[in-house]
C-alpha cells in the first residue's frame, strides 16, 4: 500500500470483526466503527481495535478521517448504507448479498459508474490459493471441454428449532436464505472459475423447520433452509448445486467439482490446503504453497509452506488487500464488484422465481441491460 487507507467499518458483529483483521493485514487502519446504537458500536469498537465509536452509520460515513467504507449490516439495510457511500463519493466494500432486490442491485451498480468509486462484494472464496491454481488450470484448458459442473454447500449452524438469526426474517435477510446467504458464493465461485455462466435454471426449496423459536415462542418461517438447483451454461455445460444450513457435521463445506472431457477439478473449503486434480490414468492431490502451484493465479495468493493451510481469514485478507490496491488506482484482476453483486442478485432472483413457478427460468446477463431491462423481479412476478 502506497498511503494508509482509513476504514469506516459498519456492523460490529462476526463480518464486522473479520474485514477489521483484514484492514490491519492490508496495512490500513480502522477509525471508526458504527452499529445499530452507538452503544453498541463503542462497545464493540475497542475489541475491532478501531480509535472511535460514530453516532451512527451517517455519521462514519461523513467523517473526514474515513476513505473506505465496509457495511457489515443485515442484508435488507445494505442498500441505503451503500447509497450513501456512494453520494459521499467514497469507496465501499458491501457484503453480499448487494442487496435484497435486482432493483436495487442494479441502481448500485448503475450509480458506483456514474460516481467511478471503487466497490466490491467480499466473494471471498475467489482469494484461496488452491481456487486460482484451479481457475488458472481450467482456463487454460487443462480441463478439456467441462461439461459437468456441480458441487454443494453445507452447514450445521441451523440445525434445531430453537436455533435462529436475523437471516431467517426475510424481512431483514431477504426472499431466500440458504441459497441468498451461502449458495450465490458457490455460483460466483463457478462462474469465476470455469468462466462459464448460467443461462437457466430449475429449482426447489424446502425447509427442515417450518418453524423457528424468536422471543421464546414458535413462529412459522417464510425462508428456505435448504435449496436444490440444475442449471445450464452459456459453453454447453449442465450442472447442480445443493444448498443446506441444516446438514448436521457439516460446518462450512463449499464443494465444487468441475468436470471436464481431460481433467475434473475439485475443491473443499475445510480442506483448503489441497487441490484435487483428476484423470482417468492418474490423479493427484496437489499441496498449496508458493513452490507447489504453478500459475501465476496459485502463487500470487500462495503465502505458506505446504501443510500450513491458508483459509477464511486469509482469504479475506488478501480480498481487502485487492480492494485496497484497487482504491490506490491498480487493477487486481479477478476482484468481485458491484456487477458481481448484482449478477447474485439475478441468480437470487431466477431461483426464488423457479421454486415458486416450479419451472426453469432464464438468467439475464449482468452485460445485457435490455435483458435486464425486460426481466421483471420475482416480487413483481408473483403479484401478477
Ligand atoms: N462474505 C462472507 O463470506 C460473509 C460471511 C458471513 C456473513 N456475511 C454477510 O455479512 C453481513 C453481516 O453478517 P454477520 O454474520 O456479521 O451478522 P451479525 O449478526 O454477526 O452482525 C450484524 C451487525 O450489524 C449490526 N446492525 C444491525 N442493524 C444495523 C443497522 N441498521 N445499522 C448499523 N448496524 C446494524 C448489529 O448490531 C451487528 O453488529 C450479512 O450481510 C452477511 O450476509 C458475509
Amino acid at each position: 500500500m502506497t498511503f494508509k487507507l482509513r476504514a469506516g467499518i459498519i456492523g460490529t458483529g462476526f463480518m464486522g470483526s473479520v474485514h477489521a483483521h483484514a484492514v490491519r493485514a492490508a496495512g490500513g487502519e480502522v477509525s471508526a466503527v458504527a452499529g445499530s446504537s452507538r452503544a453498541s458500536a463503542e462497545a464493540a469498537a475497542p475489541g475491532l481495535g478501531a480509535r472511535t465509536a460514530a453516532e451512527s452509520p451517517e455519521a462514519l460515513i461523513a467523517r473526514d478521517d474515513v476513505d473506505v467504507i465496509h457495511i457489515c449490516t443485515p442484508n435488507a439495510t445494505h442498500a441505503e448504507l451503500a447509497r450513501k457511500a456512494i453520494a459521499a463519493g467514497k469507496p465501499v466494500v458491501c457484503e453480499k448479498p448487494l442487496a435484497t432486490s435486482v432493483e436495487d442491485a442494479q441502481e448500485l451498480t448503475d450509480l458506483a459508474d456514474q460516481a467511478g468509486v471503487v466497490t466490491a462484494v467480499p466473494f471471498v472464496y475467489r482469494f484461496y490459493p488452491a481456487v486460482r491454481e484451479a481457475r488458472d488450470r481450467i482456463l487454460r484448458g487443462d480441463a478439456g471441454r467441462l461439461w459437468l459442473l456441480h458441487g454443494s454447500y453445507l452447514q450445521d449452524w441451523l440445525v434445531g428449532a430453537e436455533a435462529t438469526n436475523w437471516r431467517v426474517d426475510s424481512k431483514l435477510g431477504g426472499a431466500s436464505r440458504a441459497f441468498g446467504d451461502i449458495g450465490v458464493h458457490w455460483c460466483d465461485l463457478m462462474e469465476f472459475t470455469t468462466g462459464h455462466k448460467i443461462t437457466r435454471l430449475v429449482a426447489r426449496t424446502s425447509r427442515a423447520y417450518d418453524q423457528r423459536e424468536t422471543g421464546g415462542q414458535l413462529s412459522s418461517v417464510a425462508t428456505e433452509d435448504g435449496a436444490t438447483l440444475l442449471f445450464e451454461t452459456d459453453k454447453g455445460a449442465t450442472g447442480s448445486l445443493v444448498v443446506s444450513q441444516v446438514s448436521p457435521g457439516r460446518k462450512n463445506r463449499l464443494w465444487f467439482s468441475f468436470d471436464g472431457t481431460e481433467a475434473s477439478f475439485s475443491f473443499n473449503q475445510e480442506r483448503p490446503d489441497t487441490l484435487h486434480v483428476g484423470r482417468t490414468e492418474s490423479s493427484s492431490e496437489i499441496a498449496v504453497g508458493p513452490q507447489t502451484l504453478t500459475t501465476p493465479g496459485g502463487r500470487r495468493y500462495a503465502k505458506l509452506p505446504p501443510g500450513h493451510p491458508q483459509g477464511y481469514q486469509d482469504s479475506f485478507n488478501a480480498f481487502v488487500a485487492d480492494v485496497y490496491a484497487a482504491v490506490q488506482g491498480q487493477e487486481p484482476e479477478g476482484l468481485p464488484t458491484f456487477r458481481d453483486g448484482l449478477r447474485a442478485a439475478l441468480l437470487t432472483d431466477a431461483l426464488v422465481t423457479s421454486a415458486a413457478q416450479q419451472s426453469w427460468v432464464d438468467v439475464p446477463s449482468t452485460d445485457n441491460p435490455l435483458e435486464l431491462l425486460k426481466s421483471s423481479s420475482a416480487a413483481e412476478r408473483h403479484k401478477q
